[in-house]
């Protein structure tokens, strides 16, 4: 991704040193190549097709600086894991002090960082949730709440919902509701069923004796950003209750104050059996996941405490971190910033639309999770990147490749959402102006 202007930024603002020019130059270079010989090729030239003869070097609040210094809004969050900002304050603050006193547990003796992190979390959780599992990232979360389900309820089924992220690992992509990274791992956990998200009556069908759990997002996240209609939760918790299964609530992105509350369930104020939750958790500071349940469910793990357990999981590095962020979430009353700077946003969006209806069809979303979806995926690959140019960071959605997600940090202000959105104004011409030129030529060569 290179700015528009291509020049060394003399007056960056970057808050960190600049190597000198040539060992800039050397950087960018070795990355790139060792991307292609040592990480992976194939990401070696998603980089370069978007532009991106650079490496990136530093990070405050809303702002990132690649290492020739240009300075691009966040938009993307990594995604979705800079809610409080990169590098706030006081969560680097709670990680170095636990760095310089124990980063890791010995695990014979409780830990203090661990113990407080789970009374925080039962406290900032809706209605009972209370015990929590900590991990290390997102796949992990779902992986032991699924896992948690099977163990209380003795059944192996699974109702989950099409298009549906939840990860990569087996179980969590068994979850998955996306063929193209399920079908050459095949034949994944067995026991799953995918409905279409957003009907309530479809999840009631597919409940069958075997079901242990219901699982889903409370707003589709890689689904290309889709709010579902209002009272599905409140209905799909009814379901449950009724049919005598569990709600899962993979709040992984929707969560921590993003869609404008606290979690995407408290949009109809329902509590899910086992809730998960990571990415923003350690302050895009420190990798952390955790799922939480509610008490009469922890019997099992009560009995057996190794059962399920992680060597990383819950070290106090991460659980600084996750403190510290919470209450920066609380403290600067991150949810509803994000709702007020959303609906600026998403305004934004709504009146590009509007101008450029033959190339955009739909925005859409909550809070600090929105998507704008193109007509066609290369509109939103060539406006990725083409944003990228312009000093603005946005990410399609995995699941969904027309949509770019706008999920910049939760602390945005209104002059940097018109700055980002300006950016992604000119993106969307330039990509109209190069792909109507480009369909142009060919139509003339049919
Ligand atoms: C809703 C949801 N669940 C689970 C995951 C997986 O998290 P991770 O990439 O940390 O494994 C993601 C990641 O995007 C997600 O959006």
């Amino acid at each position: 991704m290179i700015p528009e202007s291509r020049e060394p930024a003399p007056a960056s603002r970057c808050p960190v040193p600049l190597l000198p020019p040539a060992a800039r130059e050397r950087l960018v270079a070795e990355t790139i190549d060792r991307y292609q010989r040592y990480v992976n090729p194939g990401l070696a030239r998603l980089f370069k097709f978007g532009g991106s003869e650079t490496v990136e070097w530093a990070a405050l609040d809303c702002l990132v600086w690649d290492a020739h210094g240009r300075e691009y809004v966040d938009c993307a969050c990594g995604p979705a894991i800079f809610n409080v900002g990169h590098r706030h304050p006081r969560v680097l603050a709670a990680v170095r002090d636990q760095l310089d006193r124990m980063p890791m547990s010995v695990r014979t003796m409780p830990s203090a960082a661990l113990a407080e992190l789970a009374e925080r979390l039962a406290a900032f959780t809706p209605g009972d949730l209370c015990y929590t599992f900590v991990c290390n990232s997102g796949a992990e979360a779902v992986e032991g709440a699924l896992k948690l389900a099977r163990l209380v309820t003795g059944r192996v089924g699974f109702v989950a919902m099409q298009e549906a992220f939840h990860g990569k690992t087996l179980g969590a992509l068994s979850a998955t509701g996306r063929e193209y990274y399920r079908a050459p791992f095949a034949p994944l956990v067995p026991g799953f069923t995918h409905v279409p998200f957003g009907d309530a009556g479809a999840v009631d069908d597919a409940i069958g004796p075997d079901t242990a759990a219901v699982i889903l997002e409370p707003i589709q996240g890689e689904a290309g950003v889709i709010v579902p209609p209002p009272g599905y939760l409140r209905e799909v918790r009814g379901i449950c209750d009724r049919r005598g299964v569990l709600l899962i609530a993979d709040e992984i992105q929707s969560g921590l104050g993003r869609t404008g509350r606290r979690f995407g369930v408290d949009h109809e104020d329902v509590v899910p059996d086992i809730l998960t939750v990571a990415k923003a958790l350690g302050g895009g500071v420190i990798p952390i996941g955790a799922f939480i349940a509610r008490p009469a469910l922890w019997g099992p793990f009560g009995r057996q405490p190794y059962i399920h357990s992680s060597t990383f999981g819950g070290n106090p590095l991460a659980c600084r971190a996750a403190i510290a962020t919470l209450e920066v979430l609380e403290g600067e009353r991150l949810p509803e910033r994000a709702a007020a700077m959303g609906e600026r946003f998403l305004g934004r969006l709504h009146d590009l639309r509007r101008r450029y209806p033959a190339v955009i069809r739909d925005v859409r979303g909550r809070g600090l999770l929105l998507g704008v979806e193109f007509v066609h995926s290369d509109y939103a690959l060539m406006v990725a990147a083409e944003a990228g140019h312009r000093g603005v960071i946005t990410f399609y959605t995995l699941n969904k490749p027309e949509v770019i997600r706008i999920a910049p940090p939760l602390t945005i202000t209104p002059d940097l959402i018109d700055r980002a959105a300006a950016g992604i104004d000119r993106a969307v011409a330039e990509a109209d102006r190069v792909l109507a030129s480009v369909r142009a030529a060919a139509a003339e060569r049919a």
